[in-house]
Formats: structure tokens, sequence, C-alpha cells
């Protein structure tokens, strides 16, 4: 209990923050084109200088609505875990029984929102862009593995949301307005879901023997891996994209190297970042002293 985070404190500043997606989105809140929507360090498009500033834009665009469809996929799993976790729990202690259906509920929010906002995108940029999916059938997937590993594998993703809009969007002026706000709106109540995934993920070790923890983190590096299978191929719908938009053919070594490139920068974003936070390392080194090791063994390939 380090950290010293409470169900009571999380609901006091959850409750505090309230947006609805209609005063982020639509009407006359739309996309700027003529803007990038990803802070260079996760879109990484600036390397492939190959790409004119025009098609490293659209690019650019190409990952933010990835982004979209990625965060809404993996909300399609955090949501039934949320409220799986809660039901035994709705008696007993008011604070966690409301902190954790609010955490339910902003991330059904949360789902509806990056909807909206591909919605949008889609109706503006004037190209389809294909997206991994379905997401009930990788939630599916993701849920049949250990709870200490689903619970590992959001409290990764809760912890990377965080870094995003610290480190790489808050002081990014060149941004879309609307997709930066969009991302400091879900950060701002995303901060709460860090916490409360971390008193989760304590909550499901505490009843683990050593060997299920053990499992725990085994299937936490599963999802991890089966995240980044979907990587690869989004990664690829990307690029084809990128040549469907533009009507630009790459030479070999070109397409080679905008693979390479983007391939990384998806393990960045969605892996890597998450996997080496220090407060998601601290939680799973509590837990699992010998996992921390391993996952900090491996982090570097997705950095
Ligand atoms: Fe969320
Ligand atoms: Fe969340």
């Amino acid at each position: 209990m380090a950290h010293g985070y409470t169900y009571q404190d999380t609901l006091a500043t959850s409750e505090k923050i309230t947006w609805r997606i209609e005063d982020i989105i639509g009407g006359s809140k739309s996309l700027d084109f003529k803007k990038p929507f990803m802070p260079e360090s996760l879109a990484r498009t600036a390397p492939l200088g190959f790409l004119s500033p025009a098609e490293q834009r659209i690019l650019n665009q190409i990952r933010g609505h990835a982004y979209l469809c990625i965060f809404g996929l993996v909300e399609e799993f955090i949501l039934p875990f949320v409220v799986d976790h809660a039901r035994p729990q709705l008696s007993g202690d008011d604070h966690r029984a409301r902190a954790l259906l609010n955490f339910a509920s902003e991330e059904a929010k949360h789902i509806h929102l990056f909807k909206v906002f591909r919605a949008e995108f889609e109706r503006d940029f004037g190209h389809h862009c294909d997206v991994i999916g379905p997401p009930d059938a990788i939630a599916k997937a993701v849920l049949a593995h250990h709870p200490l590993g689903v619970a590992l594998a959001i409290l990764h993703i809760e912890w990377m949301t965080q870094r995003h809009y610290l480190d790489s969007v808050k002081d990014a002026q060149e941004l879309d307005p609307q997709f930066k706000s969009l991302l400091r709106h879900h950060w701002m109540e995303e901060s709460q879901h860090a916490k409360l995934d971390t008193l989760l993920v304590e909550a499901i070790a505490a009843k683990c023997s050593p060997a299920e923890i053990e499992q725990g983190v085994g299937d936490y590096l599963k999802v991890g891996m089966l995240i980044d299978g979907g990587l690869e191929a989004q990664t690829k719908f990307d690029l084809a994209a990128l040549a469907a938009v533009t009507g630009r053919t790459l030479s070999e070594s070109q397409a080679r190297e905008a693979y390479e490139v983007q391939r990384q920068a998806n393990r960045w974003t969605y892996l890597g970042s998450g996997m080496t936070h220090p407060n998601f390392l601290a939680t799973l080194g509590a837990i699992a002293p010998n996992g921390r090791k391993q996952v900090e063994g491996i982090a570097p390939a997705f950095c």
C-alpha cells in the first residue's frame, strides 16, 4: 500500500471531473486535417524522410484513426472485466462499490467517445482506413486469460495512457486542438482508473497462490503477444491506407523501412510505453519480483 491510493479518494476526484462527449466533438467542433493528430514520439513519421511533409501528416492522421480504434477495442474488454469484478463487491464498502461502478461507466463513455471521433474522422478524411478486430472477438480472446493477467494488462493500458498525455501530448502545440482535447479528457478520467486498477490487481493477487501469480504474469505476457500480433496487422493496414490516399508507390527498400519504423512506433505506443511505466513495474514487482525482471528483460524490444 506504499502508493496510498484509496477508493474514497479516487471516487472524490472522479466526481469532480464531469465532461460530456458533446462538449468535446460534434457540431462546430470538427477535426482539422491541416494539422497532425498524434505527437511525433508516438507517430514516428519524421524518420521516413522519403515521405513529403504532407504525406507524413497523412500517415500521422491514419495513426490517429488507428489510435481511436485500438483504444475503443481495448476498452471493450476493460468494461466487462471491471463490471465482473464490481459485481461481487457491491456490499460492504460503499466507496469501493461506487468507485468501481464509476470506473465502468467512464469506460463505457470512452468507448462511445472513440466511436464518435472515428465517425467524424471517416466523414472528413474521405478514405476508409482498415482496422483490426472485431472488438468483441478480441475482447473474448483476452478475457479467456487468468484474471490477474487481464488486470495487469489493464493496469499497463491505464498507465500507458497517462504517459502518452503527460510525456507527449500536453506540451505539443502543433496538434489538432480537437484530437488533443480528446486525449486530455481521456487522460483526466484514466488517471483515476490507473489507481483503481492498482487496487484491483492487489486484491486479485492477494487471493492467488504463488503458482497462480506466476500464471497471471505469464498470461499478461500472452495478452501482450496477442496485442503485438494485432499491431503487426495494423501497421500493414496503415501503410496500405497511406498508399491508397496519396497514390504513392514506395520502392521496395522504402516500403521495408516504412514498415519497420511504423511497426516499432506501434510497439512503443501500445506496449513499451506501458510495460516500462515505473508505476506499472512497481505494482508488478510488489506481487511478482521475478515477473518484473522478466518484463524488464523483454521491454527493450518494444521501445
Ligand atoms: Fe478509457
Ligand atoms: Fe481506463
